[in-house]
């Protein structure tokens, strides 16, 4: 998969799918399954760090864990995050940041928010590096937007995010990610830019869905927001196949013969 494959499923009205991933053994599951893409989400700050917003992912992270995607779902479309202000310091940093990624064994790299990074947008997509924007709830902004709302609910709102949206097509971005916004403006801003449109908390009327893989597999209980669908009971299968060790440990039951070495004399 890549970027152009992406575009023409849009044009062929076939539906993308993106699950986040930020590691080896999960990588290695999603390169066997149909799945589109694998972003690495600066997300992975809050769900393989436990912090409580993505805030403190780094770039040492980031690339660390899109390495680690890379080796177990090379066939896949990768998109690394750019983490919190990595893309503010000037196109040099911003440069160096996205090298860093790049070099990790993304494809593309993708970044949060349009009004004030149009410059460097360019700069990025002019040096051949495929972006993938970011609108709606962008949660590197988490505390200038009041906590994780909504975006796009009035009439002002809903006009700044068709503009950025156009404006991300216009300079040039494969993709965007409308997170958390109404179903109606997500599918008005699908139907007015002809780049894929990939919702999260976004409705049914966008070119394709993103879930958080920990989320979707009901690993992660700490949060259930209305758009996510949970598709495996997680938390109580793998808990209840830790107990099982812990049991068959404790009550002798593992090993048995069947796990264990025979001398050769
Ligand atoms: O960081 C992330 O995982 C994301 C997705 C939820 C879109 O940005």
């Amino acid at each position: 998969m890549n970027i152009l494959e992406l575009k023409k499923m849009k044009q062929a009205q076939q539906k993308i799918s993106m699950v986040t991933c930020y590691d080896y053994w999960s990588a290695k599951i999603i390169a066997q399954t149909q799945i589109n893409c694998a972003l690495v989400g600066d997300s992975l700050a809050m769900v393989m760090h436990g912090y409580a917003t993505t805030i403190p992912a780094t770039n040492e992270m980031m690339a660390l864990h899109v390495a680690a995607v890379a080796r177990g779902a090379p066939n896949k479309l990768i998109i690394g995050d750019m983490p919190f202000l990595s893309y503010c310091k000037g196109l040099a940093e911003t440069m160096r940041v996205v090298a860093q990624i790049m070099q990790a064994g993304a494809h593309a790299i993708k970044l949060e928010g349009v009004t004030g990074h149009e410059d460097i947008i360019q700069s990025i997509i002019n040096s051949g590096v495929p972006v993938m924007g970011h609108i709606g709830l962008t949660p590197q902004s988490v505390h200038q937007l009041g906590g994780f709302k909504v975006q796009g609910k009035t009439q002002a709102s809903m006009d700044l995010l068709l503009a950025q949206a156009k404006t991300l097509e216009d300079l040039g971005c494969f993709a965007v990610v409308l997170e958390c916004v109404p179903t109606e403006l997500a599918e008005l801003i699908t139907q007015t830019i002809a780049i894929p449109t990939i919702g999260i908390g976004a409705g049914p009327k966008v070119d394709g869905q993103v879930l958080v893989l920990q989320d979707l597999l009901g690993v992660n209980t700490e949060l259930k927001p209305k758009f996510l669908k949970t598709y495996l009971n997680g938390y109580e299968i793998v808990k209840a196949a830790l107990d099982t060790f812990d049991r068959e440990v404790k009550t002798a039951q593992f090993p048995t013969e069947e796990h264990s070495y025979k001398s050769g004399v």
